[in-house]
């Protein structure tokens, strides 16, 4: 009732007012929230959550190999994350003979865990602010000189914190530079495989279901970390011992309750919650429309090739998930903008805020011109972003032949010094080699259509007028035939006879002769000359501004819930577990169960996939002791705030214990990245009762539940 209350009384003036579910918060700042999670139904306190001197819920969060989340389950060092962060490991580990990847992996004990080489896990050790000490002394000084002694006091920060332990220590900005924090890390070296259910349950649904709700996936894989004997990190040796955690959480097989409060806490990456209005406009009219475009294109011929042969479908599939991913997530996210009408609510708020500041004169002076400048700016240097963008779709997302060009011709330049000083012969072999390694996993033909269409959309795209002139000499399939007929890129016996062969003369020659290496060669040029230099400018103006705009919100609106974006660092968002109903006569119930994995294993859809023994267990509602009123749940939505790099983060409970893992966003919600709205966003987690099931029903590996602490 009062939370409804304080809404509503300042509704009028609080246009920027973020619900309860918005925002990725600082950890060492939980103090300030935690009256509303309370109020939201929390039992913990600030402390247990995070504490700088006594462990806390943070010191069982880890940072994965720098890019997913993952939780510490128990006092040996377990830990899990999704199928999807783990999945490059699980793939290293696999081969025909012991194919992972299809029927999955379980240690069963700890001498059969697998080792990773140069997989991480890194614990937050503390979370300081620092922006006093960064700005110290930069009193009256302006532009190079202010950074300069800003780098010098970061510096200087960071030396101390690493003075006397093994930690890792960065100052990062946040806000756009308005604070500085400080993240002292403790990072784990030895990584080791303990388990992962087969794809058809860890990426059951596939891309037919990925960003979708409703959803089936067991997005899990379990790891343990190893530490030397005392309890520091060490690289992998026999010796090391699993690692004692200085936290771990419970897991929960309770009862869910819908409208229960849940909290994420984990490694979001990016969001772009600030973008002006110009900014959002040339997003959804231009940026966005061409890059799902570009991968639309690419999409549909690999998808085409990966129908029509085992092999292309094996080679392909890593590529086109990869590719698939970003363009889905995009479509789902221009939908949800201009559903909700976001350039509108954009409009308002940046009137809200032009307004403000006119009630003052210091505010109007400093803030008053702000958005203008950000608007201004983007019309002068959205066609060199968009021509950057664009070539990054063309040339790092696209055909292939590029990357080759990017390999040969870092070569080119090693070349001249390998013939004077020797080892020619190795390097050259060494170019075959790592060739073998690229063609294992490509396909000509599939190649060529790509280069064709991706050609074609990309001189559309640009304008004529844009693009260098070699790609105007001819029309794209003319270009395909000429380049995939004679290149070196774009066939392996090929590149293998020249490179066997190659020297520097006829190396340096190639850029002249190889229409494929001329032709990377001249549209790098172009891009390096005219297009990166403006989208850098852009760049560092748009943060320059960003940075005054901010401040402008956090000075004029200091009532307002603000809340830095996110940048890969250490988070906690809150919300509820429930549902949502994005589409008007449509509601999606806030969790799903085995039955429904049945149902669309029945569909014949080959991403519903399984294996027998799951029809077995099905059938024989076998569900252990996992089950909620008769029915096994799987997935379950919230309405949390999370983006990509939550990937594995432990959906927590009011007491502390997990609920399940993170692994996605519901379609409609990915709009989330530059707009939270509550009422349609919702994250995707997979409830550990699952998990646990997987583990003991499904693949016999209950002593990993043993070792849990399970809260009933
Ligand atoms: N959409 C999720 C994420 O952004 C899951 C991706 C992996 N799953 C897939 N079917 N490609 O990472
Ligand atoms: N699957 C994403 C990841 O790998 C999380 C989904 C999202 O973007 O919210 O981090």
């Amino acid at each position: 009732m009062r939370r409804i209350f304080i809404l509503t009384a300042f509704s009028l003036i609080t246009i920027f007012k973020s619900f309860a579910e918005e925002g990725m918060l600082i950890p060492s700042l939980i103090g300030a929230f935690e009256d509303d999670m309370k109020a939201m139904g929390m039992r913990l306190s600030a402390q247990d959550i995070y504490d700088v001197n006594n462990s806390s819920l943070k010191d069982a969060i880890m940072h994965f190999g720098g890019g997913c989340t993952a939780e510490l389950v128990s006092g040996q060092g377990l830990m899990l994350t999704n199928h999807h962060c783990g999945y490059s490991q699980v793939q290293a580990h696999s081969s025909l003979e012991n194919d992972y990847l299809k029927y999955g992996f379980w240690a069963k004990n700890k001498s059969e865990e697998l080792k990773n080489p140069g997989l991480t896990a890194s614990r937050i050790v503390r979370i300081e602010d620092v922006t006093a000490s960064v700005f110290f002394g930069t009193e009256g000084l302006e532009g190079s000189a202010k950074l300069l002694k800003m780098k010098e006091n970061t510096d200087q920060l960071i030396a101390d914190a690493m003075t006397n332990n093994h930690f890792e220590a960065d100052v990062k900005a946040f806000n756009y530079g308005n604070e500085f924090y400080m993240i002292v890390e403790e990072t784990f070296l030895d990584v080791r495989l303990v388990g992962t259910p087969p794809n058809s349950i860890g990426k059951f649904g596939g891309d037919t279901d990925n960003w979708v709700w409703p959803r089936h996936t067991g997005d899990f894989s379990v790891f343990r970390i190893y530490s030397d004997v005392n309890n520091k990190p060490s690289e992998y040796s026999e010796s090391n011992v699993p690692y004692t955690p200085l936290h771990f959480l419970p897991v929960s097989a309770k009862n869910r309750v819908p409208g229960e409060f849940t909290m994420v806490y984990g490694f979001p990456g990016t969001t772009e919650q600030h973008l002006t209005s110009g900014n959002l406009q040339y997003i959804m009219d231009i940026e966005r429309p061409a890059r799902i475009a570009m991968r639309d294109k690419s999409i549909s011929v690999i998808d085409a090739s990966m129908r029509s042969s085992d092999l292309i479908r094996i080679q392909y599939s890593s590529k086109q998930a990869r590719i698939a991913n970003g363009w889905k997530k995009w479509i789902g996210q221009l939908g949800g903008l201009k559903t909700v009408d976001a350039l509108q609510i954009k409009l308002d708020r940046e009137k809200a805020y032009n307004d403000m500041a006119a009630t003052n004169e210091e505010w109007n002076k400093k803030y008053g011109s702000v958005i203008g400048e950000m608007n201004a700016l983007v019309e002068k240097y959205k066609m060199a972003d968009f021509g950057y963008v664009m070539f990054i779709e063309y040339q790092y997302v696209g055909p292939e032949l590029f990357g080759r060009a990017r390999t040969i011709s870092k070569f080119l330049t090693e070349i001249g010094d390998l013939e004077k000083n020797g080892g020619l012969a190795e390097a050259k072999q060494a170019q075959i080699e790592g060739a073998k390694g690229f063609y294992k996993n490509y396909d000509e033909a599939t190649d060529k259509q790509i280069f064709q269409l991706l050609t074609e959309e990309y001189i559309n795209r640009l304008g004529k007028d844009n693009v260098p002139a070699i790609l105007r000499s001819s029309s794209p399939e003319e270009l395909a035939n000429a380049i995939y007929s004679k290149s070196i890129l774009t066939n392996q016996a090929r590149f293998e006879k020249f490179m066997a062969k190659a020297n520097s003369k006829s190396m340096a020659k190639l850029l002249k002769k190889d229409l494929g290496v001329k032709l990377w060669k001249e549209t790098e040029e172009t891009f390096v000359k005219t297009y990166l230099p403006g989208a850098q400018e852009f760049k560092g103006q748009m943060d320059q501004l960003l940075k005054t705009y901010v401040a402008g919100k956090l000075e004029m609106f200091p009532d307002e819930a603000q809340w830095p974006d996110a940048n890969s660092t250490l988070r906690i968002t809150y919300g509820k577990l429930e549902g949502s109903a994005p589409h008007d006569g449509m509601q999606y119930t806030e969790h799903t169960t085995l039955d429904g994995i049945i149902t669309k294993n029945n569909s014949g859809n080959p991403d519903y996939e399984l294996l027998p023994r799951m029809h077995e267990l099905a059938k024989a509602k076998d569900y252990g002791d996992y089950a909620q009123d008769g029915e096994l749940w799987v997935c379950f939505t919230g309405s949390n705030h999370t983006t990509g790099g939550n990937s594995g983060s432990p959906v927590i409970d009011a007491d502390g214990n997990l609920l399940g893992l993170n692994f996605d966003r519901t379609w409609e919600s990915t709009m989330s990245d530059y707009m939270f709205d509550s009422s349609r966003c919702r994250n995707i987690t997979v409830d550990i009762r699952y998990v646990m099931w997987v583990m003991d029903r499904y693949a016999g590996a209950k002593h990993l539940v043993d070792e849990m602490t399970i809260v009933r």
